[in-house]
């Protein structure tokens, strides 16, 4: 016999994913709570890796900016949906001639696209073209204001380990606490992570040089500091991100020397963390400067986990956006 609880069900009703600051905690749970079907999908030892969820519709990749992850990731999640792709290299587009955003998919659409999946130097970009256009518009990264997808699979891999290390299905977020270090200031990782994390229930502590750490983060419900020994103490999870120069006008602290000195995560600062903490970077990363080598490959790391969950947390994601399906609860 079935319980009310039991026949309880939640219903997705956006049509976009922008960014993780739009969702509720009901709305992240049920793209958390779709990913691990999907994860099996991926996971199949015998039998085709695909499913026909996504069979006969089109899912552009539209990228302005360099990726290895983001993009291959969806594009393999759209394929194991069996959806067709194709890919917009800005590169060799017409927005090389002068064609804005909207003309550019407009045009695209008039071949019938499902998904836009579009990632673009500038904030805002993902949202303009989600207010005017009918397709599924989906945040591969905006500038430094939101990479969904990434504060989703982040939140999915750091559920998997408690539920596994607990042994508890149920497990979720709530008191756990994870230090983000690095480069905050020019992260859109960071800023989805705040609000994912802080949402789903875990405490979020930032820490860099001062002049990589706006003051404004703590207006996000995060603690904020330029002590790496205070951050990582008690923390259940460090995350790590990379310095990212290139957004940089000016290198905004004395030298990477000084950086590595202060906030390198290595197995010496890594004496202050808990024995059992969890390493997570969204990649790429730079060896030896935001972590050693002996940790980026050493046991508490699970980089690469992130990478195999985003797969299946972009396929939740396409799935419920497109076909909005009940979730039970
Ligand atoms: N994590 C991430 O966004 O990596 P890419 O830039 O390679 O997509």
């Amino acid at each position: 016999m079935t319980t009310a609880t039991e026949n309880e069900q939640r219903v997705w009703t956006r049509k976009d994913l922008i960014g993780l600051e739009d969702l509720s905690r009901d709305e992240l749970e049920m793209i958390l709570d779709t990913a691990p079907q999907f994860l099996a999908v991926s996971q199949r030892e015998s039998g085709i890796k695909k499913v026909p969820v996504l069979q006969g519709r089109l899912v552009v990749n539209w990228f302005y900016e360099p990726s290895t992850r983001t993009r291959t990731s969806f594009e393999l999640a759209a394929k194991r949906l069996s959806a067709d792709t194709l890919t917009m290299n800005a590169d060799v587009s017409s927005s090389k001639k002068g064609e804005t955003l909207h003309d550019t998919l407009y045009n695209i659409e008039a071949m019938h696209t499902d998904i836009v999946v579009i990632r673009h130097s500038a904030a805002g970009a993902p949202r303009i073209l989600a207010e005017r256009h009918s397709s599924h518009i989906i945040n591969a990264g905006d500038g430094a204001h939101e990479h969904p997808t990434q504060g989703l699979l982040d939140a999915f891999t750091i559920r998997q380990h408690v539920r596994r290390t607990r042994d508890d299905p149920q497990a979720g977020l709530d008191g756990l606490r994870v230090a983000i270090i690095g480069d905050i200031a020019h992260s859109r990782v960071a800023r989805s992570n705040v609000w994912g994390l802080t949402k789903l229930g875990a405490s979020v502590v930032l820490c860099g040089p001062r002049t990589l750490l706006p003051g404004a983060f703590s207006k996000l419900g995060a603690d904020v500091t330029s002590d790496l020994r205070e951050a990582i103490e008690g923390a259940d999870v460090i995350y790590l991100l990379r310095i990212q120069l290139e957004r940089q006008g000016k290198c905004l602290f004395p030298s990477i020397r000084e950086y590595i000195r202060l906030f390198r995560i290595d197995n010496e600062s890594l004496k202050a963390a808990k024995k059992d903490v969890l390493i997570m970077h969204p990649g790429p990363i730079n060896r030896d400067v935001e972590l050693s080598t002996e940790v980026a490959d050493g046991p508490r790391n699970v980089i690469l986990e992130q990478v195999t969950n985003g797969v299946a947390v972009r396929m939740a994601v396409m799935h419920l956006l497109v076909n909005k399906p009940r979730v039970a609860v």
